[in-house]
């Protein structure tokens, strides 16, 4: 398999912390890929035409988008515990955590983008704000809900993706205030192999 990826995304490191924890990683060729929506990377528009990271060429050479349909796929090869609850409530806590994870992660990719990408002058302060609301009540919601947690899955996953970005990119914001539960919790789940393994760097 062969995946396009940029190691600061944090897309692409729940994509590779699930491949890790399923023991797939050594199946996987990385191939660096530059994104930036200013800047479209038409070469690799021809494999994936959203021209996101990540997407995952399999060995069949299907290319699969966006991260969470390729987390699912790498949670349906080989037999380590899977990452997806089948069914019932487990499956529904986790798939909500994932949603609401992503929608962290949406909102501070597109801030990022923002106000590092945009020119000065053309930066619109009431979107940023409003995004970073979004941010901000979803790490709310995660300090009610953390002590329901349960084993690593795909939601827990996408919740120590989405903090470790916020500690990459917005460090200064100090999401950890006000949050003693979640931030006792991310700093168990970081040592984690898949998570010290995979610090967004760039
Ligand atoms: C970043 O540099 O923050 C970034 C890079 C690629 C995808 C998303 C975020």
């Amino acid at each position: 398999m062969k995946l396009y990826y940029s190691s600061a995304s944090p897309f692409v490191r729940k994509v590779t912390v699930c491949a890790i924890e399923r023991g797939l990683d050594t199946r996987i060729e990385r191939l660096p890929t530059k994104v930036l929506p200013s800047e479209p990377n038409r070469d690799y528009g021809k494999a994936n035409p959203l021209m996101k990271v990540p997407a995952l060429e399999t060995d069949d050479g299907t290319v699969l988008f966006d991260s969470i349909v390729i987390c699912e796929y790498l949670d349906s090869l080989g037999d380590a515990p899977q990452l997806f609850p089948a069914a019932g409530a487990a499956r529904w806590r986790a798939l909500r955590l994932h949603a609401l994870a992503d929608g962290i992660l949406d909102a501070a990719v597109l801030t990022r983008y923002e106000t590092f990408a945009r020119p000065q002058e053309l930066r619109w302060k009431a979107w940023i704000d409003g995004q970073l609301l979004k941010v901000d009540q979803a790490l709310d919601v995660l300090e009610k809900g953390v002590g329901d947690f349960g084993a690593i899955d795909i939601g827990t996953v996408a919740v120590g993706c989405a903090l470790g970005y916020l500690d990459f990119r917005y460090g200064e914001r100090k999401w950890r205030d006000g949050r003693p539960k979640l931030a006792a919790w991310y700093e168990r789940v970081a040592t984690r192999p898949s998570f010290a393994s995979t610090v967004p760097q760039g």
